[in-house]
């Protein structure tokens, strides 16, 4: 293949002012970077927009006009590094470029009998088995577990709770509009309460007749007080992120709760758990992989069109636009 000798990248051009927007990125041609001696050069196939972007984008962030980074899964068209070869496909953060050269460090093969390939941005990459470490060892899931999951229709949260029901417990999602909770139920999931809605408690509530044992929590801010009135004694809760609070213009009006979280976390004997990372460990991707294989967890993909589309695409995940499950941007053909 000839190789390009220009790159189609995507760069910071404004610090977002609360909500992100697309017009809070640009689009650029720049000259290719030459492979150096121990290198791979890549074509991007898909890329991946997650949450965790957001949080460079502040003062004090990443640089204006800097390339975004991103997961993505790629092929490789040229190699001078013996570790890689002309045609593998694999899985790194390259970034919100259509080509990229690099060392090859951070790169993992993707296995495509494992599914196709889009799944290692997804259901067996991050998200997935992020899902899994809050869920299996944080969480500690068990069939007799009513479990809450926030943020239910996105790409951690549609597989926690599909975990929670591969173990037999009753699981519950929360999210954003009646569409969404109709999609997250058929996934599988008991329930699905629309946070936006004006009886959220009472709705909450009622889809939870026992109480709260287990609460996978994507999203902190003004959901999780009320989630946190449900909380069963000595319940469990795996804190995974906080999306409600990452622009910042979503914090709860009125007096500061945490005192009264406080006196929650003593009076109920909670055990909560803040983690980091997805599950690495072996077992951890056999068990989600054959979760997979037999059915037992669906993996929604919304899938943009073009690294164009990126900027989007993002703002659109992050705003809850996309829809239910991993959002994915097709960058090249496969
Ligand atoms: N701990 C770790 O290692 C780790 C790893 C990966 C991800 N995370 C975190 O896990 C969470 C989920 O990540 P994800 O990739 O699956 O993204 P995601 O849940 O799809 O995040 C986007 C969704 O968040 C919801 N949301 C946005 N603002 C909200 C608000 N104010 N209140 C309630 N919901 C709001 C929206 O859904 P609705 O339509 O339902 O409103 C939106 O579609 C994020 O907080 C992320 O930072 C942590």
């Amino acid at each position: 293949m000839t190789l390009p000798s220009k790159v189609r990248q995507v760069v910071l051009a404004a610090r977002p002012a609360g909500k992100v927007a697309a017009s809070d990125f640009r689009l650029e041609t720049v000259d290719a970077p030459a492979l150096g001696e121990g290198e791979i050069m890549t074509r991007t196939l898909w890329l991946s927009v997650d949450p965790y972007m957001r949080l460079s984008l502040g003062e004090g962030g990443q640089a204006l006009g800097s390339l975004m980074n991103g997961g993505t899964v790629s092929e490789v068209v040229a190699s001078s590094n013996p570790a890689f070869k002309v045609g593998d496909i694999v899985e790194g953060r390259t970034g919100w470029r259509d080509y990229a050269v690099s060392n090859g460090q951070g790169m993992t093969r993707v296995d495509p009998s494992l599914g196709p390939i889009t799944t290692a941005l997804g259901v067996l990459g991050m998200p997935g088995l992020t899902a899994h470490t809050g869920m299996v060892p944080v969480g500690k899931v068990k069939a007799e577990d009513t479990v809450v999951v926030s943020s239910a229709g996105g790409a951690v949260g549609s597989i926690a709770g599909q975990i929670g029901k591969a173990v037999g417990a009753r699981v519950v999602g929360i999210a954003g509009g009646a569409k969404k909770c109709a999609e997250v139920e058929a996934l599988g999931f008991d329930a699905c309460v629309d946070y936006q809605a004006a009886d959220f408690a009472a709705k909450l509530k009622a889809a939870c007749p026992n109480g709260v044992d287990l609460y996978f929590d994507n999203v902190g801010a003004a959901v999780s007080q009320v989630v946190f009135q449900q909380l069963n004694l000595e319940a469990r809760v795996s804190v995974c992120g906080f999306i409600g609070w990452s622009d910042l213009s979503d914090a709860a009006p009125g007096p500061n709760q945490l005192p009264a979280l406080y006196k929650t976390i003593v009076m109920k004997r909670l055990r909560i758990t803040g983690f980091t990372g997805a599950n690495k460990a072996a077992d951890a991707m056999q068990q989600l992989a054959g979760w997979v294989k037999d059915g037992k967890i669906a993996h929604p993909e919304r899938v943009y069109e073009g690294l164009d589309q990126a900027p989007q695409a993002f703002a659109d995940m992050l705003g809850g636009r996309a829809g239910t499950g991993k959002v994915v941007i097709r960058v090249g053909p496969a």
